[in-house]
């Protein structure tokens, strides 16, 4: 296990230049790249300088004046973080000289910073007080006597950490985190002189003010004033290890800072590719789900689902289970029951969900949430470039010059990956933005988008195709590289069908909302402006044309040559954060670990031999053929691991029904979530932080999840998959997830590379991962395409179903919110709700004025799936005619709304486009009166749980 407590840091960033400078810094010779300061200049040659308000994931800023050395033939005292090294340059890091001078430094900042050492919660981890030591600082002249802030009061309104601004040396770190790590420019520092203080916003509480709480002030802080409660109240950390983040696809590494089994904060790792040290809200302070109350570590049976819980051993529960999948088999055949696995659970669990269904089940009935975010890009990407996968590192947007952002809202769901846009945007990158909605990133501190295309929710194909209209016919086209990488045949005929009058935006400008323009302007922006890379997330896929618009994205980047190089690339936004992983290792019913198709037989062969089975040739159920099926009476069993399925899948009632109909539902969760309230076998599930295994981001990029602690109710999830296949007659005996991996990687050519040795020799890798790349693959499609020549596919746009009417005028779209998570089961458990504890709709003033809605009003949403209520957001963020919620609270009953149209492809839900009314209500829906008294009776039924004592627990 990898143990990093202590970081070295190096004071200021690294340098990237051809140029190199040697020069002697306390007699030492170093060479280091021009551009390089002196203190870092100082580290590579094994010498640390004093500093305090430096640290190398900032700029530098030179205020504390305690980092000064003596260069030779130069006057005065230099600072070394703000100087720069320079051939032939002599530096004298130590002198008596210099040590007077700090010495005087300190006794300055000591005489106004409380003597508590000894009781204060960074004893042990303080720079102040290091550099106390190192400094030599042993008596204050001045006295503690004279004006001081000693007395000032602590900023305890972040549910995570404190402000105590008496403990404050007004370095500035926190300010230029927050506005160079982060990008929000939350905090200044007010005042003059003395009376300088650290200030978020016009002078508020933290949570009043623009703070996001991503902590990125409270990591570069070097004293205690900015400091998470979790260390004021269980003192410092003892041990830790490096592992990822459980919630988005972004894939922040993390240092889990633990005392004994006891997380004491999670750190982000300066050393994770994908964050670099820096993390939000969710990943560096909503970790606490993971031990909230309402786990349930006891798996539990029932009959029937009016029946009470009965606790019982996990032998007893799996032995339930297995009886009666066997028996449902028997009654209604091999495919009468299958099982779902969550993008949240590890590759290696993923794995054996698929091989338990293909191997013990029998049949291909087997398929992930991905179905309902980005099995669009899967498709789509594949058709066109070759692999189902983003093409480039997150990295890789800092030499993008034009940055495209659709239907993602990177602020709110890919935090850290929006840090890093922002900061390239701040840099001069230009920013085009299509959304229905007036996302954050438009315009936020220092960034404003060059255009923003404000389309219809659901004309997502005609904007695309409008793009590649001005391209083609204003002679943008990246000729030389098409006639080089791509498939001519191809690029003919979709050239023909994208310069058809009735493509162009000026055509297409009723259907789309976009005027002609601002289209062209984009367009011509997007393939003249350099290296232009799009970010695009479930805003592109969760439509009736999501794979069309996938395709239509890849057409652009091959068509203006954008893709096989740093900058540039097609970029999936991944929802969760195993989302990639879940798809490479077989998951969907149609393909077997990395992407083959369950009817290649060569394919199969290998599988059947490693497995010693014989496998089905055709693919099985999705999740709403599962559903449809259970209706008809023909799928009566599910196991799901993971998934909310109730609250997540389109049109709740359907899916309800479909539960209510199947005569075994097997859940293996932490908590009692929606689904587990229709299900017969509860197995408890296990936290990332109770197991191990290995995650895959947006960027392929595969990192290890490390188990911290002990599983809560025994076993991992991966063990649980095992004891239910074990019973069901099919033997697994793996001793540790790596040896899955190891399974994974001889059965999948692009992972044949990896190990959980490579991984944690190089931290992380990018699949493939083979002989051919034997450390991963940061940027793919690099001198051709994976399918060879790059395929450009035609993208006929067809309006979708779901229209307004009279009875249905407004269209609602869906999305997430920064400190939520997906279905809220995780981040509802932690205060994250402090900042959104419900759904709300958004909706234009003008459409709430013609129906006399106020701010905060309930409204009631009807579609012709359902109706819900939620309170109302009178907001410009919205068009008019356009409403929008988010979907974390199951009392909400989003997904009541939604309907059961779906990708032509993929069958991904049409999240983004249903037709609906609003109108004020004084009362909930009927729906939630129901929820209500469903969620009651559950919780009754829960609380009923024999309590007897459990054998083997
Ligand atoms: S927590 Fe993040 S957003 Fe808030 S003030 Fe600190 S750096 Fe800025
Ligand atoms: S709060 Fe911390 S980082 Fe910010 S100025 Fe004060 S001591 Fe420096
Ligand atoms: S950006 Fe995503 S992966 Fe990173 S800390 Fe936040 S939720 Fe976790
Ligand atoms: S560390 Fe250089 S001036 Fe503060």
């Amino acid at each position: 296990m990898l143990e990093h407590l202590k970081v070295s840091d190096f004071g200021t960033p690294k340098r990237e230049s051809e140029q190199e400078v040697t020069l002697e810094i306390d007699g030492n010779q170093v060479t280091v790249p021009k551009g390089t300061s002196l203190m870092r200049a100082a580290v590579d040659a094994g010498i640390q300088v004093p500093k305090l308000c430096a640290t190398d994931s900032l700029e530098p800023f030179g205020s504390c004046r305690l980092c000064l050395v003596e260069i030779d033939g130069r006057k005065g005292f230099p600072a070394s973080c703000t100087t720069p090294a320079e051939t032939g340059m002599k530096v004298r890091t130590q002198s008596p000289k210099l040590q007077e001078l700090r010495k005087g430094v300190m006794e300055l900042y000591i005489s106004d910073h409380p003597l508590d050492c000894l009781t204060c919660s960074a004893n042990g981890n303080c720079e102040l007080q290091d550099m106390a030591g190192v400094t030599g600082l042993r008596n204050v002249r001045y006295g503690f006597d004279g004006a001081n802030h000693l007395k000032s009061e602590k900023d305890e309104s972040n549910p995570y950490f404190t402000y105590d601004a008496s403990k404050c040396i007004v370095c500035n770190r926190c300010v230029r985190a927050c506005e160079e790590t982060q990008g929000t420019f939350a905090l200044t520092i007010s005042g003059r002189g003395f009376e300088s203080r650290v200030s978020p916003g016009m002078d508020e509480p933290f949570m009043e003010s623009e703070c996001v709480s991503c902590g990125a002030c409270v990591e570069a802080c070097p004293t205690a004033t900015l400091q998470e409660k979790s260390v004021i109240w269980l003192g410092q950390p003892e041990h830790s290890a490096i592992t990822t983040c459980a919630y988005c696809g972004v894939g922040c590494g993390f240092k889990a800072e633990m005392k004994g089994n006891e997380v004491v904060r999670m750190v982000p790792w300066k050393d994770g590719a994908a964050n670099d040290g820096h993390s939000c809200v969710k990943g560096r302070f909503a970790w606490g789900y993971a031990t909230h109350q309402d786990r349930i570590t006891t798996p539990m049976i029932r009959k029937k689902i009016t029946d009470p819980w009965q606790a019982v051993s996990w032998e007893e529960a799996i032995g339930y289970a297995a009886s009666e999948f066997k028996r449902i088999q028997a009654k209604y055949g091999r495919d009468s029951i299958g099982g779902i696995v969550s993008s949240r659970c590890t590759n290696e669990e993923g794995y054996l969900v698929q091989k338990l269904v293909r191997a013990a089940f029998g049949n291909n009935n087997v398929d992930t949430c991905a179905r309902v975010c980005h099995s669009p890009t899967g498709y789509g990407l594949k058709q066109t470039l070759g692999e189902s996968a983003g093409t480039q590192t997150f990295k890789s947007v800092e030499k993008a010059d034009v940055i495209l952002v659709m239907g993602a809202n990177p602020t709110d769901g890919h935090p850290v990956f929006a840090s890093r846009m922002k900061k390239r945007l701040r840099e001069g990158a230009k920013l085009i933005v299509i959304d229905p909605r007036r996302i954050d990133i438009v315009k936020s501190p220092h960034i404003e988008a060059a255009h923003h295309l404000q389309l219809r929710p659901g004309t997502n194909v005609a904007v695309v195709t409008a793009f590649a209209h001005t391209i083609v016919t204003e002679g943008l086209l990246a000729s030389d590289y098409i006639a080089e990488r791509c498939d001519d045949k191809s690029f003919n005929e979709w050239r023909e069908f994208v310069s058809r009058p009735e493509n162009s935006p000026e055509a297409t400008e009723a259907t789309t909302g976009v005027p002609a323009a601002d289209m062209r302007a984009a367009a011509r922006l997007y393939a003249t402006g350099g290296n232009a890379a799009i970010y695009y997330g479930l805003g592109v896929t969760e439509h009736s044309q999501g794979s069309t618009t996938v395709m239509g994205i890849a057409n652009l980047a091959m068509a203006t040559g954008n893709v096989g190089r740093e900058g540039v690339g097609v970029n999936p936004l991944r929802g969760q954060n195993n989302v990639q992983g879940s798809c490479d290792i077989g998951s969907f019913p149609h393909e077997l670990p990395g992407y083959r198709h369950v009817s290649d037989t060569t394919v199969r062969n290998e599988f059947e031999a490693a497995w010693g089975v014989s496998l089905q040739s055709e693919p099985g159920l999705r999740i709403p053929n599962m559903f449809d099926a259970a209706i008809d009476g023909s799928f009566m069993g599910l196991y799901c691991e993971g998934e909310d399925i109730v609250q997540s899948d389109p049109d709740t009632q359907h899916v309800a029904h479909a539960l209510e109909a199947m005569e075994c539902i097997v859940v293996q969760d932490l908590f009692l979530n929606e689904t587990a309230k229709y299900a017969h076998v509860f197995l408890p599930g296990s936290s990332f932080l109770e197991k191990d295994g290995t995650f895959t981001n947006a960027e392929r990029r595969i990192s290890r999840v490390r188990k911290v602690m002990p599983p809560k109710a025994k076993y991992a999830d991966w063990e649980v998959t095992m004891l239910l296949s074990n019973a069901l007659g099919y033997p697994m005996n793996y001793k540790h997830p790596e040896e899955i991996m190891a399974e994974i990687a001889a059965l999948t050519p692009t992972f044949s590379g990896v190990s959980y040795q490579l991984i944690d020799q190089l931290g992380s890798v990018q699949w493939p991962c083979n002989a051919a790349a034997p450390n991963g693959t940061p940027t793919m499609h690099i001198d051709h395409f994976v399918r060879g020549k790059g395929k450009f596919i035609i993208t006929q746009y067809v309006a979708s179903d779901e229209k307004v009417t009279r009875k249905f005028p407004l269209i609602l779209t869906t999305g997430r919110i920064l400190s939520q998570y997906n279905v809220g089961a995780q981040t509802r458990r932690t205060d994250n709700n402090q900042w959104h504890s419900e759904d709300r709709l958004e909706i234009h003033p003008v459409d709430a004025e013609d129906r006399g809605i106020t701010d905060g009003d309930w409204v009631g949403i009807q579609s012709r799936a359902g109706d819900t209520v939620l309170r109302a957001v009178v907001s410009e963020r919205m068009q008019p005619g356009v409403v929008y919620t988010t979907f974390h609270f199951p009392e909400s009953g989003a997904n009541v709304i939604t309907t059961d149209n779906s990708d032509w492809a993929t069958n991904c839900p049409e999240y983004k486009v249903t037709a609906v009314q609003v109108m004020p209500v004084t009362q909930p829906s009927e729906w939630q009166r129901e929820f209500s008294r469903f969620d009651k009776v559950q919780a009754e039924l829960l609380e009923q749980r024999h309590a007897a004592e459990v054998p083997g627990k």
